[in-house]
């Protein structure tokens, strides 16, 4: 009997004639290069890089003058945190455990040196035009070389970090030239590039598949030990540092209180300063800490911009707002444990009550922009004090405090209501 699909001589004669034999691979599958362990390694690469950048952009954000600078840093910062996150997430599909130190010594090289340069300029010529640009090199080349099927989840990172990281270096790169037009760019930060570029290099790029060259054999005089700053500092815009906070007018004072309640918002930058000392000294926490404390500081220098778009709505220039830079010198003195502790247990959490009655004051005063700032800043704010309640018995524990978490709060807040609130700031480290 024959067999149901076999078919009948006819059909077997009429059917197209036989395909040729095919003597080479077909060219669609020789096209890839990256192939899976490859792929891993430079996805690791991009995750250390920008893992370890934003590190280094919270450790020099106090310490940069140049105000545009300062908010530039705090966003790439964030933006970094989202990749990295991304690239946690892909990265755990493919390696266990998901981070990794890199293989290349050279490249952990290039990331250790970054962070020893002699001013913001020489830090920020380093990172914008030639740790930027490498990454994006090697990203450019993986979204086109990796398997585009097999490997779309990797694509997708890519390709939206790719977005980002373009849209820094049009956002930094005018900043970087207007520094050197007006002459703030020092010989030393150029030769801090320079040694950087060769670092860099001597690794292959953040790839470690371009060209190599010889790694310097030291660096350069130039070099300055990093140590995370106790001062915040201004540009000479700013010409009013050290003034006390003093009383605001008082609430029933519709429009006086409003200029100052905005006015305190534009010198928000002292809590991403704050946060920013924070996550660039206190090492080993889990990474989703790291995670919100890259957002918590972001949202501060957004709260700072806020201030800036609401005066210079009503003609008032920022720059002369008092900067009450002895608040972050302050905070410095005390471990970051604790510091955390007061921002977000006793400034963020106390704050509730006022930011409510102004989003009432606003609404019944037909102030529209107001109430919208106030009322986004609150949305944050809520989620800044949900970070400071996850995170302090994970940071009280990784300090080794024995108190326990409530009288721990309390002796801090004791302080904190003590000093803070009354305004006698006392400096007992210079
Ligand atoms: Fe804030
Ligand atoms: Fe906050």
């Amino acid at each position: 009997m024959k067999r149901a699909h076999t078919p009948p001589p006819s059909a077997r004669t009429a059917k197209a004639p036989a395909r040729p034999v095919r003597k080479s691979r077909p060219a669609a599958a020789a096209r890839p290069v990256i192939d899976i362990d490859a792929n891993r390694r430079l996805l690791n690469n991009y995750r250390f890089v920008e893992h370890e950048g934003l590190r280094l952009l919270a450790g020099w954000l106090p310490r940069a003058a140049t105000f545009e600078l300062k908010c530039e840093m705090g966003r790439t910062l964030w933006e970094y945190s989202q990749h990295v996150n991304a690239l946690y997430l892909r990265l755990r599909e493919i390696q266990s455990p998901a981070f990794q130190p890199p293989s290349d010594p050279a490249l952990v090289r290039v990331m250790r040196e970054l962070v020893h340069a002699p001013d913001e300029f020489g830090f920020l010529l380093a990172l914008f035009r030639e740790i930027n640009p490498s990454l994006i090199r090697a990203l450019e080349s993986h979204e086109k070389a990796t398997f585009p099927n097999s490997d779309q989840p990797s694509v997708h990172v890519i390709s939206h970090a790719l977005l980002d990281l373009r849209g820094q270096m049009a956002r930094v790169e005018p900043l970087l030239r207007t520094a050197e037009r007006t002459g703030k760019i020092t010989a030393a930060a150029r030769q801090w590039q320079r040694y950087i570029a060769r670092l860099l290099a001597a690794a292959g790029g953040v790839s470690g598949r371009e060209k190599r060259i010889a790694a310097p054999a030291a660096a350069p005089a130039v070099r300055r030990e990093f140590k995370v700053p106790r001062e915040a500092a201004r540009d000479d815009r700013f010409t009013n540092l050290l003034a006390d906070q003093v009383a605001m007018p008082n609430e029933e004072l519709y429009d006086a209180h409003t200029i100052e309640e905005f006015e305190r918002y534009s010198t928000e930058m002292l809590a991403a300063e704050t946060v920013a000392f924070i996550l660039y000294s206190v090492e080993g926490m889990p990474w989703e800490f790291q995670y919100d404390s890259a957002r918590h500081l972001y949202d501060e220098v957004r709260h700072c911009l806020m201030g800036y778009e609401w005066m210079r709505a009503h003609q008032m220039d920022p720059f002369k707002s008092p900067q009450y830079v002895h608040i972050y010198k302050w905070r410095s003195q005390f471990p970051p444990v604790m510091q955390y502790c007061m921002l977000t247990m006793g400034n963020e959490e106390h704050a509730f009550p006022y930011r409510h009655r102004r989003v009432e004051a606003h609404q019944q005063a037909g102030d529209k922009l107001s109430e919208q700032f106030v009322r986004y800043d609150i949305a944050d704010e809520t989620q800044h004090v949900r970070f400071g309640r996850r995170w302090l018995p994970e940071l009280l524990k990784h300090a080794g405090e024995k108190r326990s978490l409530a009288d721990y709060s309390t002796a801090v807040l004791k302080v904190w209501a003590d000093e803070y609130r009354t305004g006698k700031l006392t400096l007992n480290v210079e």
